[in-house]
């Protein structure tokens, strides 16, 4: 049975990725033409504890689809730990006549948007938005396809200097404590060996991968390394094998850069249909949950399960990986 819901509310929280604008337009298109009213949230809890709150406006969302970042800013909010301070986030939008809240963010952001629910009976719902890909309870992220193609880029030219000058480099991404970015960044960009903080990091496998490709006259080799890796940074693993093997690497750290851009046409799609579900689930009466996407079907998830469990890097990529650098 539908709810009637008056007005709700949305941010985006943690850090920033590629098709949270999408989202953010979904949301307020799927709620103003479903007659409840929207306001944005600005940066992410911090906006919800200072109450800089704004209407949203079918108008307010046009030509964002295509820009990567958040309208609605955002960042990470400590101070979101301490109840005390999640009770002036929860009354300032019950004053504001908010009676839901979509949240799009990671598991930071989750984690927020379920202690509201549960302390305040505050309903919100989720959108995964974070580069990492790293939510159980969906099959991907907002924002992971587009830092994923930007990653392969940036390879594909690395790799067009290191066969120029047969070299040796070693390229960091990002993914937080997940390897998701990186393993697949490393089979689609055809790399030596990846280096993902789920598994052993293996400089020997490293440096055989790399002697095998100059025994059959290879010149030029591309690592990958997640920025969370058990070695430590990109320069350690650099120093590791120079002191192993004398080889030298060049370190080419990607960082933000793979936050940034236009979405991808699959992070946008993905985005859009989230933005439409999370509305959907608050009509439903749904709250504490995510909406996600297994098997090509959006889904809701209990936070509390994606909070609780890990997306774990599939061991069949892990091994593939490893096979298609011989
Ligand atoms: O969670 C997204 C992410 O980009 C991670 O991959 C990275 O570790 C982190 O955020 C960087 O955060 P910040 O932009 O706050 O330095």
């Amino acid at each position: 049975m539908e709810k009637t819901v008056r007005k709700i509310a949305v941010l985006t929280s943690g850090g920033d990725a590629p098709g949270m604008n999408a989202a953010i337009r979904s949301v307020v298109r799927t709620a103003i033409t479903s007659q409840i009213e929207v306001v944005g949230v600005l940066q992410g809890y911090a906006g919800c504890v200072a109450n800089k709150m704004q209407p949203m406006t079918i108008g307010s969302v046009a030509n964002i689809i295509q820009r990567g970042g958040t309208i609605l800013k955002s960042g990470r909010c400590p101070e979101f730990h301490q109840a005390d301070v999640r009770k002036i986030a929860a009354t300032n939008l019950k004053n504001a006549g908010v009676e839901a809240l979509v949240t799009i963010g990671g598991d930071g952001t989750f984690h927020g948007a379920h202690l509201i629910a549960q302390e305040h009976g505050f309903q919100v719902v989720g959108l995964p938005g974070t580069i990492d890909n790293d939510i159980f309870g969906t099959d991907e992220t907002i924002g992971f396809d587009t830092a994923l193609n930007t990653a392969l880029e940036a390879i594909d030219r690395i790799r067009d200097t290191a066969a120029s000058h047969d070299r040796l480099f070693i390229v960091e991404v990002m993914g937080r404590d997940s390897g998701f970015i990186a393993i697949d960044v490393g089979v689609a960009g055809g790399a030596e060996e990846v280096f993902i903080p789920e598994t052993l990091a293996n400089v020997d496998q490293a440096i055989q991968s790399i002697k095998r490709g100059v025994a059959r006259g290879k010149s030029s080799s591309i690592l990958v390394a997640a920025e969370g890796q058990k070695v430590g940074r990109a320069y350690d693993l650099a120093e590791q094998i120079r002191r192993k093997a004398g080889f030298d690497a060049k370190v080419c750290v990607l960082g933000h850069i793979q936050r940034g851009g236009p979405p991808t046409a699959r992070d946008r799609i993905l985005a859009s249909r989230l933005g439409f579900a999370a509305v959907r689930a608050i009509q439903q009466g749904l709250s504490d949950v995510m909406v996600g996407v297994q098997n090509g079907q959006v889904v809701p998830v209990k936070f509390k399960d994606c909070l609780s469990k890990k997306r774990r890097v599939p061991q069949e990529l892990i091994d593939l990986a490893h096979l298609l650098s011989h």
